[in-house]
């Protein structure tokens, strides 16, 4: 069965078709000739998610999913949020990110956070919203030099290693968009054994 994921973004690929079952073909969005960068603009992780998935599926008419993540900083109202990509500008530095983030936490004592993905499914013709979330801390400096985004700063509650400083294997085993994944697959799993069965 093939369904496509609405993103170019090689780490979120690379990490989903590690996860995700064999016997399904994921498309990106260059595997579909889609090169325009989809819009990101409403308030919410579930509103985005949606956006991406519904505007390729107007095109394409196909089975499609999209995620969106956002880190949210417990002592920042839950900054950045929605905004992580472009949190200190348009040019979406991953590295003027995490300055900007840890510059705003200071030497602030409450260093909580938590990422959530929120996956938008649409499966024949419906919609479906998928949430998976890890609780964790920011930490005052860098470490590690795998993963991307926050990675460097994040330590997942239970854990002693940054995201960063993980293999990607134990990253997903606790991963915000691992468990959402998580969550999409056991879908799929009960949509095979209906009559509605996935080519
Ligand atoms: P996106 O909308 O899902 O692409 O995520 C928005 C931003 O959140 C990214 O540009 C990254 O800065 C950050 N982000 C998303 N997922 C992760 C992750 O697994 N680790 C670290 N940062 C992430």
């Amino acid at each position: 069965m093939e369904i496509i994921f609405a993103s170019n973004n090689d780490h979120k690929l690379r990490e989903i078709s590690s996860i995700i079952d064999n016997n399904i073909k994921l498309l990106s969005l260059k595997d579909i000739d889609i090169n325009e960068d989809i819009p990101e603009e409403e308030p919410h992780l579930e509103g985005n998610a949606l956006a991406k998935a519904r505007y390729v599926h107007r095109i394409t008419g196909m089975n499609v999913f999209a995620d969106d993540t956002g880190l949210e900083v417990d002592a920042l109202g839950g900054l950045p949020g929605v905004k992580s990509a472009r949190f200190a500008g348009e040019s979406r530095d991953f590295s003027a990110n995490i300055d900007k983030l840890l510059l705003m936490l200071g030497t602030n004592k409450n260093r909580k956070a938590q990422f959530r993905t929120v996956i938008a499914l649409i499966w024949d013709n419906k919609e479906y919203l998928f949430e998976g979330i890890v609780e964790g801390n920011i930490i005052s400096e860098r470490r590690g030099e795998g993963g991307f985004g926050y990675d460097p700063v994040f330590i997942p509650n239970g854990k002693s290693m940054t995201f960063a400083e993980m293999s990607l294997s134990e990253k997903n085993t606790v991963s915000h968009r691992a468990r959402a994944l998580e969550k999409l697959k056991t879908f799929f799993s009960l949509i095979k054994n209906t009559d509605n069965k996935p080519e």
